[in-house]
Parts: C-alpha cells; sequence; structure tokens
C-alpha cells in the first residue's frame, strides 16, 4: 500500500529554536530567555538569541523549503513575540511578523501547519505562577483567539501544544528545561490539568472563531512501548504497556493521563487511584473542554522501549544491547517502533494519526565537496517511513508526516551540539547548505513515497 494521495508531508521547527530576534519587535522574555541565563543548564552557554536568525531571513527559508517540495511546514507561534506581557497589549511587529511568513508560505504553495505553544512561554505569566495558576487556561485561550483573528482567514491547521509531556516533566519536575521548576507531585497534578484545560479551551477557541474550517490536533510525545517480538502475548502486554498509568512514568508520561481526557472526556481509573487525594479541583465543564473533538491524533516519535514477558511469565523491560545503534544525541533507532506508535494510537483513539516530529540528530559537518553527505539520516528516516507505512497495511489511517527539522537549530539543553537538519546553518555565516537528506526527501515528497 503506498501512501493517501493528500498524505501530508512536511517538516517542522519551532519559534525559540530558530527564529532569534530574541529582543526585537517589542517582544517579550521567555522562560527559555531566562533559562539560559544560568550558567549549568545548557551547553557550553548556548542560547537562541540569534539561533538562525529566521525572523530575518524567513523568506530565503521558505525558498529553501519550495525547493525541496515541502508541502506543509509546521512552525511555532511565540507567544511572548505577539504579546509581550502574555495578555493585554499585542506587539504589532510580532503580528506582522508571523503574517508576512504565512503570506510567504501561501505564495510559494507550502501549508502552514503552525503550533500555538512549543516550550517559549512568557516569563510575565511565569511570574504570576505559570501553569500553576488557575487563570493559566484562559490566558491561553485569549492568545489563541488572538491568533485566530489574526490568521484563521490563510490558516486552516493548527496544533495546541507541544509535547505536553516534555514541558512539564523536563521543566517542572526535573528542572532540566525552562522554566527549571522542581515541584511536588500535587503541584505537577494541578499544572497538568491546567495544561489539558487550554489545549481544550484553545480547540474550542478555534472552532467557534476561525473563517474558515478547520482541523485540529495537539502534539504530545507518546511513551511507546513495543514487543519484543511478534508473539501475539507480548503484543498484548505492549499494547497494556502502553495504556497504563505504571510505577515509574505516572504522572508526566502516563499516555493516558494525558490523551484519555482529550480524546475519553475523562482521566484514566488507575491514574485517579494513583493520584488519590492529589488531585488538583475539575470544574464542572473541565472534561468537556478538555474532550472538544480534535480531527487527528498525532504525536512526535523518536524512540520507544521494549517489553517482553521472561520465561518465569514476568514483565521484562529489555535493557539497552550494547552496541545498539544511536544517534547522535544518543538515541536508540528502532525503526518499528513508528509501526508499533500509528497502530496502538490508532487503535485506541481512532483517529487519523500525525506524526508531527521524527528525524535524527547527526554529526554533519559541510563536507570538501561544499556539500553535506549525511547517509544515516536517510536511511533512518527511510526506514521509519516504510515502518509507518507498513501500519496502512493495517488499515491504520495516515494522515501525515512532518521530519524534524527543516533545518539545525538551538536543540534546548543541548544547544547546537545536535543537528536535526534538512538543511545545514553554519552559525557563523548563517550560510544554509541543503543536505543529501533534504534533496532525498524532496524526491520521497515528489514520488509520495514510491520509492522507499
Ligand atoms: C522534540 C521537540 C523538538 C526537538 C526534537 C528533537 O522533543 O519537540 O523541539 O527538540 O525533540
Amino acid at each position: 500500500m503506498s501512501f493517501s494521495k493528500d498524505f501530508i508531508w512536511g517538516s517542522a521547527a519551532a519559534s525559540y529554536q530558530i527564529e532569534g530576534a530574541w529582543n526585537e519587535g517589542g517582544k517579550g522574555l521567555s522562560v527559555w530567555d531566562l533559562f539560559c541565563e544560568k550558567e549549568g543548564n545548557v551547553y557550553r552557554g548556548h542560547d537562541g538569541k540569534i539561533a538562525c536568525d529566521h525572523y530575518h531571513r524567513f523568506k530565503d527559508d521558505v525558498q529553501i523549503m519550495k525547493e525541496l517540495g515541502i508541502k506543509s511546514y509546521r512552525f511555532s507561534f511565540s507567544w511572548p513575540r505577539v504579546l509581550p506581557q502574555g495578555t493585554g497589549r499585542v506587539a504589532t511587529a510580532g503580528i506582522d511578523f508571523y503574517s508576512a511568513l504565512v503570506d510567504e508560505l501561501l505564495e510559494a504553495g507550502i501549508t502552514p501547519f503552525p503550533t500555538l505553544f512549543h516550550w517559549d512561554y512568557p516569563y510575565e505569566l511565569f511570574c504570576k505562577g505559570g501553569w500553576l495558576n488557575n487563570d493559566s487556561s484562559d490566558w491561553f485561550s485569549e492568545y489563541t483567539a488572538l491568533l485566530v483573528d489574526k490568521f484563521s482567514d490563510r490558516i486552516e491547521h493548527w496544533f495546541t501544544l507541544n509535547e505536553p509531556q516534555v514541558f512539564v516533566t523536563l521543566g517542572h519536575i526535573n528542572a532540566t528545561h525552562a522554566p527549571g521548576l522542581e515541584l511536588r507531585k500535587r503541584e505537577v497534578l494541578r499544572v497538568i490539568h491546567n495544561v489539558l484545560l487550554s489545549h481544550g479551551k484553545a480547540a474550542k477557541t478555534i472552532r467557534q472563531n476561525s473563517k474558515r474550517d478547520t482541523k485540529i490536533g495537539m502534539v504530545p510525545v507518546c511513551r511507546i512501548i513495543v514487543p519484543a517480538d511478534d508473539s501475539e502475548h507480548n503484543i498484548g502486554l505492549a499494547r497494556k504497556e502502553m495504556f497504563t498509568c505504571g510505577d515509574l512514568d505516572f504522572p508526566g508520561w502516563s499516555n493516558t493521563w494525558w490523551l484519555d481526557p482529550v480524546f475519553f472526556g475523562k482521566y484514566p481509573e488507575d491514574g485517579l487511584e494513583r493520584a488519590g487525594d492529589l488531585m488538583p479541583q475539575i470544574g464542572p465543564d473541565d472534561m468537556e473542554i478538555i474532550s472538544t473533538p480534535l480531527d487527528y491524533c498525532a504525536t512526535n516519535h523518536y524512540h520507544c522501549v521494549k517489553v517482553r514477558r521472561d520465561q518465569h511469565g514476568n514483565k521484562e523491560y529489555l535493557k539497552p544491547q550494547i552496541g545498539e545503534p544511536l544517534t547522535a544525541i544518543s538515541w536508540p533507532v528502532y525503526p518499528q517502533g513508528m509501526y508499533w506508535a500509528a497502530k496502538f494510537l490508532y487503535e485506541r483513539y481512532k483517529k487519523p494519526i500525525i506524526i508531527a516530529e521524527n528525524g535524527m540528530s547527526n554529526r554533519d559537518w559541510v563536507h570538501g565537496d561544499g556539500k553535506v553527505h549525511d547517509p544515516q539520516r536517510i536511511d533512518y528516516v527511510r526506514q521509519f517511513l516504510k515502518e509507518y507505512r507498513r501500519a496502512a497495511d493495517d488499515g491504520v489511517d495516515l494522515a501525515g508526516y512532518f521530519y524534524w527539522s527543516i533545518m539545525d537549530n538551538f536543540e534546548w539543553a543541548e544547544g547546537y551540539k545536535e543537528r536535526f537538519g534538512l538543511v545545514h546553518v553554519d552559525y557563523q555565516t548563517q550560510k544554509r547548505t541543503v543536505k543529501d537528506s533534504g534533496l532525498w526527501y524532496r524526491d520521497v515528497i515528489a514520488q509520495n513515497g514510491e520509492n522507499l
């Protein structure tokens, strides 16, 4: 089977990781601006002040996307760039920037597929308690309403949040991402509820106010549990583990804690038992708002864990094998994870699947011949896409795929060390060089994946 003829072939990036221009156009500070200021937080003290200077170079970048035949571009809005205080006063220059970007994309025949929030939270709202504040979902819907008002004449597709699991866990429990907090479980449960409510209010705001027909998704990064082999009992075990609130992953990484409220309108029973009296107050309409219908079940997917029953019938998570293939950031390469991700999520939530991010970091550089040869990345994407397509053979509705990332960028706490791009960026000169993988991806898109 091949990909459907309206399959969305895209590539992604996010505001803080590429835009730079951290203090231009009246932009307010984000928690990432602050987080980078503290020594030891980010590799070699890197920050996103200049990044890929996309704010000034977006026209050239869109041109490159056009040349690569990218059909959809997943970018994110920077909340403090358009609302410096998070609410209230609008920064016109910020709106103008995104407006020009959207126009440029449409002119190039590229569908804008924005994410409302990809981690650069307004510092001024953080000072009011951020996601702990029970007004936070209203702040988010005010922000959403502004974007819908300004852009829904031209934008049909919206993603609400990127990887809430990560910004909650790394940012609010482990302190390895902005805003660098180490909250207690009671607070984390409250943060999660406010984040889910923000998603729901945003989805409702888009549905109610959009000037065009619209399609909406949220972008979690699910914890993908795969069977160690194809035996029925291990497949069943993996499926069960993937949709259980387990000891280790609750609540930040539990798939069902995040997704059951969104798709079924209720928190899972096993999670509620674990949460006990630490649960926050749930308003009478909250679950209805959180489960505002979506068009997609999207997820980002990079890696997975394998599970099986050992000879005594005990559940066993497989340890990494010595010498297993790893990307430069040390994430294991296991393409079959993509098949199971699509299959398990579709079975449970029954919505068209979008892989909103997948890709690999590699130690790329510009070779002596002036090109960037990255055969590992080509092989990685080919294998993952083939596994993805295999899910379609099982009847899974595959709506789209976004390669992460269109260009090398600021990889959060890893700084500029990790290069995920289809386009190489020389951060000294801002010169862009399309990598071999970019040219290869162009052909994949042109042939709708027939040549994989
Ligand atoms: C995801 C993030 C994205 C990027 C990739 C490599 O967790 O959503 O911004 O950092 O990982």
